[in-house]
């Protein structure tokens, strides 16, 4: 079956592991199969929800195409755009933020956890976020929508939307209802200074994440520097789950190395952390290091990369706008 791959990546710097583990990789593999149709959203106008610098902005967008290119997608095989380019995503976003509810809204975690203490001061953008994201998956009729595990709330409520949205216009198929696709094992990264934390690009402390334009002396001194605890290696899968550290470490060996989180219990059980923290530092080199060069690289072919995004464009606004006409209708303007 042709599965319609739809994702988006905020270009907000610092793409880091958790980004490539949790979602670049695996577009990385399914941009690689030829039954897939996909399309990779540079998703900017989710970048503007807190405030940004213009000129870093643009950076930044050209930066996330570089980071998608440089990890393996194709954009001869891919659609790589940037939202803002394509009008029918804030268009569809309004539509669609008539037909969800405000019950639905106020139980986003992420929205709590990025607004903080202070709701009040938060945008009205960052509140409805989620429902400009069902706007950029329902708009291409996305039958799969690759995510690191963060985003399972969005996606669910997205699925609630296109739902309501059949129900209430009484078009049963009209919007496709999209499966999220959610690495099983080890779909959250956490930072390397609190196992508890998710790594993010907005941690103060750079040592809490591996950036994929690291070099290869920071990504070593970074595990050097990375919290364990003051136990040999854990010598069971159970005993992971009250060693977060330590099981976030094995977790981003395992899912570099496409090996189950026992094989590498097995490897380094009641060994000291230093001959695993090696062993890590090795993979992630020779993993990340030629992704980070190849974006530097990028970096200066600003007019190749603006190339890819236009001719993207151009071929999301033709999907789009066949099904923004059909919005209009449905809706009665
Ligand atoms: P963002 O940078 O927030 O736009 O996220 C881009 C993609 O990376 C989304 O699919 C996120 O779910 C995923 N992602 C971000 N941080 C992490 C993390 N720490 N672990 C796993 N996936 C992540
Ligand atoms: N909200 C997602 C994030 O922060 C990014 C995103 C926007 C997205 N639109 C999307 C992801 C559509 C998947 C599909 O990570």
């Amino acid at each position: 079956m042709t599965k319609k791959i739809f994702s988006g990546v905020q270009p907000t710097g610092n793409l880091h592991l958790g980004n490539y583990l949790g979602a670049i990789k695996n577009f990385v593999s399914l941009n690689n199969d030829d039954q897939n149709k996909c399309i990779f959203c540079v998703v900017d106008l989710h970048a503007i929800t807190v405030k940004q610098d213009s000129k870093v902005l643009r950076n930044n967008i050209r930066e996330t195409v570089a980071t998608f290119v440089a990890s393996g997608i194709d954009p001869s095989k891919s659609i790589i755009f940037n939202q803002s380019s394509v009008a029918a995503h804030s268009e569809t976003a309004w539509i669609l933020s008539c037909v969800a509810r405000m019950g639905w809204l106020n139980r986003m975690t992420q929205f709590k956890e990025k607004a903080g203490k202070d709701k009040e001061k938060a945008s009205v953008g960052l509140y409805s976020y989620p429902i400009l994201m069902a706007a950029d998956i329902l708009l291409y009729d996305a039958t799969h929508v690759p995510v690191g595990d963060d985003q399972k709330q969005h996606l669910e409520l997205c699925r609630d939307i296109g739902q309501k949205f059949n129900n209430d216009f009484g078009i049963e198929d009209f919007f496709v209802i999209p499966e999220p696709l959610i690495q099983k094992e080890f779909s959250r990264i956490m930072s390397l200074k609190d196992g508890l934390k998710k790594m993010s690009k907005s941690d103060v402390s750079d040592l809490s994440r591996i950036n994929l334009t690291d070099t290869k002396d920071q990504i070593i001194n970074k595990i050097k520097k990375a919290k364990t605890d003051p136990l040999p290696m854990p010598s069971s899968l159970e005993e992971l789950n009250e060693r977060p550290e330590a099981s976030n470490l094995i977790g981003i060996f395992s899912s570099l190395n496409n090996s189950s989180l026992e094989e590498i219990i097995k490897k380094f059980s009641g060994k000291n952390f230093s001959d695993f923290k090696n062993e890590l530092s090795q993979l992630l080199v020779d993993k990340i290091d030629p992704i980070s060069q190849e974006i530097k690289k990028l970096l200066n072919e600003s007019s190749y990369l603006d190339q890819i995004l236009s001719d993207g464009s151009q071929k999301a606004q033709e999907i789009a706008s066949q099904k923004i006409k059909k919005i209009h209708k449905i809706v009665g303007f």
